[in-house]
Formats: C-alpha cells, structure tokens, sequence
C-alpha cells in the first residue's frame, strides 16, 4: 500500500492565527511565573517554534523525546525517553508542548514524570486533540484544533519520517 498527501485540512493562516491565540493565553496563565516550556520531539518542532515566539512571559525552553515500544493499542506498551529534559523542574511550572494527543498513553507517561521531579503545575497544549480516541485521562488544555478521525501529516507531523516540511496540514490518503 502507498500512500500520498491529500487535501488541506488546516491552512498556514489557520495555523498561525491559532498559534497566536494559544501564546495569548499562555501569556495570561503564567505571567510573572517560573515557566519551563518543553516541546516533545519530532513532531511539535515546527508548531512550537511558531509559538514560542508569541510567548513573552521568559520562559526557559527544553526538548524531549518519547519512544514507545510494542503494540500501540495494547495498554501494556512500554514508553521511556530517548533523549531526557536537562532542566531542573523543581518548583516551576511546565506546559508541554505536543503535535497530538490520541490514546494519550504517550503524555501519561510524561506527566509522571513531570510530577516526579517537582513540578509546580502541568499543562499540556497539543496542537491537534484527537478526544474521542482517548484511551487515558489525559486531558488537553490548550488545543490548537479537535480532530475526530482521519491520519494528518505536515507542519511537523510524520508518516514513517516523511512530509514533516510541509507548511500546513493535509489529510493522508492510502493508494491501493
Ligand atoms: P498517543 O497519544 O500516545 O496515542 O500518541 C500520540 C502520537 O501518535 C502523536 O504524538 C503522533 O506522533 C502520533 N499520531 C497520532 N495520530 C497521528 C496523525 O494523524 N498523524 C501523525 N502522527 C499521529
Ligand atoms: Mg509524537
């Protein structure tokens, strides 16, 4: 089966309006507070550098990077870090920032250990919420858009390592 990048489903102005929503409200939620804005690996690299830089509150920034290994529908898959945060959290606030959130096995993994290491606050902002296919009680706090199926690709997000240069979101179709 291949597949190739079908329509637009999210257009460059869509995105950028929504980015500079989403850092307004940042900016509210946290001014004047220690802030650590962590962006998970690959896939929020583009969103997040759209964003940050809306951000105005001095936050101090991180990457990690999340590997999930086995059956992804099976509640049993084991998730760890293939690259850690370097910064202490201790007594900070953290908003995670996030391509999607589906089962949201992934994120309940890093909200543990988020809280393990003396987190102040957590919370998440993805840029795409895929709610009704939550497997966990993962919640989105600011979501750039609700997506209620379909595979995505472009402005970050993969499939199989490609189309992550695209410069807005398309829906993927399967030629076969
Ligand atoms: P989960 O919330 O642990 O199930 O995993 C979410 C991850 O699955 C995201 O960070 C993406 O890497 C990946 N993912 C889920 N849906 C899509 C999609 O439509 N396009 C690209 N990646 C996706
Ligand atoms: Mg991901």
């Amino acid at each position: 089966m291949k597949e190739k990048f079908g329509k637009v489903l999210f257009s460059r102005g869509d995105i950028s309006r929504r980015v500079q929503e989403i850092a307004s409200d940042i900016n509210r939620f946290y001014a004047g507070e220690p802030l650590v804005v962590l962006c998970v690996l690959k896939g929020a690299f583009m969103f997040f550098a759209d964003l940050i830089k809306h951000v105005t509150v001095l936050p101090e920034i991180d990457f990690v990077r999340i590997a999930s290994y086995g059956n992804s529908v099976s509640a049993g898959k084991a998730i760890s870090f293939t690259k850690d945060i370097e910064l202490s959290l201790q007594d900070k606030h953290v908003l995670i920032v996030e391509d999607i959130v589906d089962t949201g096995h992934s994120m309940q993994f890093l909200f543990g250990q988020m809280q393990a290491r003396g987190a102040k606050s957590m919370r998440l902002c993805a840029l795409i919420d895929k709610q009704e296919r939550r497997e966990t009680d993962v919640k989105v706090d600011l979501s750039g858009f609700k997506l209620a199926d379909g595979f995505i690709v472009g402005y970050g997000l993969d499939y199989a390592e490609k189309y992550r240069e695209l410069p807005e979101i398309r829906l993927l179709e399967f030629i076969h």
